[in-house]
């Protein structure tokens, strides 16, 4: 399936693009938000991330078509400042994430995403290295799985799912994403099991959390991205589940708070010489007619942050 960006309209106008400026777009995906980015940038530049060796490929053909003011880079967003300081650049205008999967990640039958496809349990965003959600699977212990379903997945069942897993892996090992359904739907209530939306949701997030590092990536990629803005540069977050859209919120809220210098360590709360301010107050969401065309913005949530000087 295509990838329908979200809040595609409110997170351009959020990065309020100058020309000229120097924009990081760090979850490039099918590049929908880079390219409304590019066609605004005339001196500017933009940089864009992607762990994801089939976005990298498939961006650049469609960014081609616009200008070549552009280096897209296959690497985990995190490195970011990495190739900042190779290309001497020490700040930027404004900073994208569109956080978790893409759509031609997720309807991909053999990547591994999707509850709805019989597949090989794998998950990973780069499917060039790294642990698998197989090897999750397949090694965890009863503790560390149920703690993975409850913490990443806010899963009811998680100690019960993770106690099947166990006793299934000793007759064979989990292979597939539709042995991990079936071991899940037998550990529910038929009542829950009745519930609106499907029951291995939960279990699949916080396996894709883990194989990808997500939260960990995401905290310590906001921290250096609010250093790196210029003043009047912008900081624009879209997440889709509340453990992200928590990490975001208290990133924000660290450096609102906070007295001015850059080189501070954000330690010293001030009330009147602030740094960085809200640019919405409260979060936006998808507008209704967004959630009828595309399903999938249902729980979006962006929120953006300007460094005022
Ligand atoms: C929701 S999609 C982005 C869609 C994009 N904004 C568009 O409109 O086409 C998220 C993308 O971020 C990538 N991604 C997720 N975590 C990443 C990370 N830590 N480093 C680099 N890319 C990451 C995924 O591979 C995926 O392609």
């Amino acid at each position: 399936m295509k990838h329908i960006s979200v809040l595609l309209n409110e997170s351009i106008n959020g990065l309020n693009i100058k020309s000229n400026g120097i924009y990081l777009d760090l979850t490039l995906g099918r590049a929908g938000h880079s390219k409304e980015i590019l066609k605004k940038l005339d001196k500017g530049y933009l940089y864009g991330f992607d762990l994801d060796n089939d976005a990298i490929k498939e961006s650049k053909a469609v960014l081609d078509k616009i200008s070549n003011r552009f280096s897209l880079i296959h690497s985990n967003y995190k490195y970011f400042d990495e190739v900042l300081k190779e290309n001497h650049i020490n700040n930027v205008d404004g900073i994208l994430l569109d956080l978790g999967v893409s759509s031609p990640q997720f309807d991909n039958p053999i990547r591994g995403f999707s509850y709805n496809f019989d597949s090989p349990l794998d998950m990973r965003m780069d499917n060039s290295k790294g642990i698998t959600a197989k090897e999750i699977v397949n090694t965890y212990s009863l503790k560390d799985l149920s703690n993975l379903f409850r913490n990443y997945g806010e899963e009811k069942d998680a100690y019960k799912i993770a106690l099947n897993i166990i006793k299934q892996r000793e007759i064979k090992p989990i292979n597939t994403t539709f042995e991990l359904v079936d071991i899940i739907k037998k550990s529910k209530s038929n009542y829950e099991l009745k519930k609106k939306g499907h029951p291995a949701k939960q279990v699949f997030q916080a396996l894709r959390i883990e194989v990808n590092n997500e939260l960990n990536s995401l905290k310590e990629t906001l921290d250096k991205a609010i250093k790196y803005l210029s003043p009047k540069g912008r900081l624009v977050v879209i997440s889709f589940h509340s453990l992200e859209d928590r990490i975001v919120k208290q990133a924000f809220n660290n450096v609102i708070k906070v007295i001015g210098n850059r080189n501070d360590d954000y330690s010293l709360p001030s009330k009147n010489n602030l740094s960085y301010k809200l640019v919405n107050k409260d979060v936006i969401t998808p507008s209704e007619k967004e959630l009828n065309d595309n399903p999938r913005s249902k729980s979006a949530k962006l929120r953006i942050l300007e460094r005022i000087k």
